[in-house]
């Protein structure tokens, strides 16, 4: 599986009652040694730290309706979340093929599903691009998925772990890799960029609306940390109000996040191999949480409803619900798309 390990580094301990950086938290990021401090964080309301929220679980179940002896794919099984609520539905007789980029948390992730009870004969584990699903399906079982489910972007785990260069909130190198083993880091795609492409990237990628002047003041900048990349933002657009500053920091973020994980190429290439690995009438069912994704998804589940690849599709969009979306605000901005592939 992992062919990558993570570096072993000396914990910082921290003796106060409310740590508050992400590496003093590591009580409440290790369920099965600390399952109270956990369960606690839960209850409040929040995220434990390397921890993720599955978003729109019933919503997710009863649109792929999981049932015994099914084989689901779960392309981006993160935390797990979704996947183990999945598995026991899929039994007896069931397997779960569960994908991730990420070689850091999904030997996590895996040990805390086997954990949970599910051998290797209910639940497979690769670190691979969901680019790659048909290889790894072709690979592992003689049969076409009932079920594939994406739920895209990145985890709460990567996000919150200043080390992976995707956080606003600390410091961090400037990085944003799913997988940090391929491809380059945003600090080093920065100083290679010239102001064209990167205003193309950020208006394509984030509907950055002040594309032109930030890539001009970006374009070929060697820059470290997340926080530099945010202050050299904030320093572009200092006529601008904070908020409005504060939008276009996030939007860099993600347009250059996309950018080094070829987010867009991979979910068209997803997206092109669905009917074809899906069993006849099987369900797919993506979660999109920003527009440059969610056109995609919907232009292919139409495309493939009017070629006849899928008999059925949503009928707009799902979201998640006022209570779910008060609880975890990573909620607010997902979409649910479905579609059921042609029964002969
Ligand atoms: C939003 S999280 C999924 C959370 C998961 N559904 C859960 O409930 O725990 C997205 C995950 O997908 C992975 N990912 C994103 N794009 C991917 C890709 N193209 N191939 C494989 N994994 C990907 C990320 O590394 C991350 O772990």
């Amino acid at each position: 599986m992992s062919e990558d390990a993570e570096p072993r580094r000396r914990r910082p301990r921290y003796s106060g009652p409310n740590p508050r950086h992400f590496a003093h938290k590591y009580k409440e990021a290790d369920p099965s040694k600390y399952p109270e401090t956990f369960q606690k964080v839960l209850a409040s309301g929040k995220t434990p730290a390397g921890a993720h929220r599955p978003i729109m679980v019933a919503e997710i179940l009863e649109v792929l309706r999981p049932a015994p002896g099914d084989l689901a794919v779960d392309c981006t099984l993160g935390f797990g979340g979704h996947a183990l609520q999945i598995l026991p539905s899929l039994l007896p007789g069931g397997r779960l093929i569960g994908l991730d980029a990420d070689p850091f948390e999904l030997p996590r992730t895996e040990q805390r599903i086997r954990e949970a009870g599910f051998g290797e004969d209910v639940f497979l584990a690769f670190r691979c691009n969901f680019a790659g699903i048909a290889a790894v399906v072709a690979k592992t079982e003689g049969r076409a998925p009932k079920i594939i489910l994406a739920d895209l972007g990145v985890s709460s785990m990567q996000i919150d772990n200043p080390a992976r260069g995707f956080s606003l909130k600390h410091d961090g190198p400037l990085d944003m890799r799913m997988n940090p083993n391929k491809g380059l880091p945003v600090s080093e795609v920065l100083p290679r960029s010239n102001a064209d492409e990167l205003k193309a990237l950020l208006e394509e990628n984030a509907d950055e609306p002040f594309a032109e002047r930030l890539a001009n003041a970006l374009a070929g900048r060697r820059l470290k940390s997340t926080l530099e990349l945010a202050n050299a933002v904030r320093q572009c657009l200092s006529d601008r109000p904070a908020d409005a500053r504060e939008l276009s920091v996030r939007r860099v973020f993600q347009a250059l996040r996309i950018h080094v994980n070829d987010e867009f190429q991979v979910l068209d290439t997803l997206l092109k191999a669905l009917p074809g690995q899906l069993a006849p009438g099987g369900r797919a069912a993506i979660l999109t949480f920003h527009s440059g994704e969610d056109r995609r998804v919907k232009k292919a589940f139409e495309t493939g409803l009017k070629q006849g690849d899928y008999s059925e599709i949503s009928d707009g969009v799902i979201r998640a619900g006022e209570a779910e979306q008060r609880a975890n605000t990573r909620s607010k901005s997902a979409k649910l798309r479905w579609a059921v592939a042609r029964t002969s």
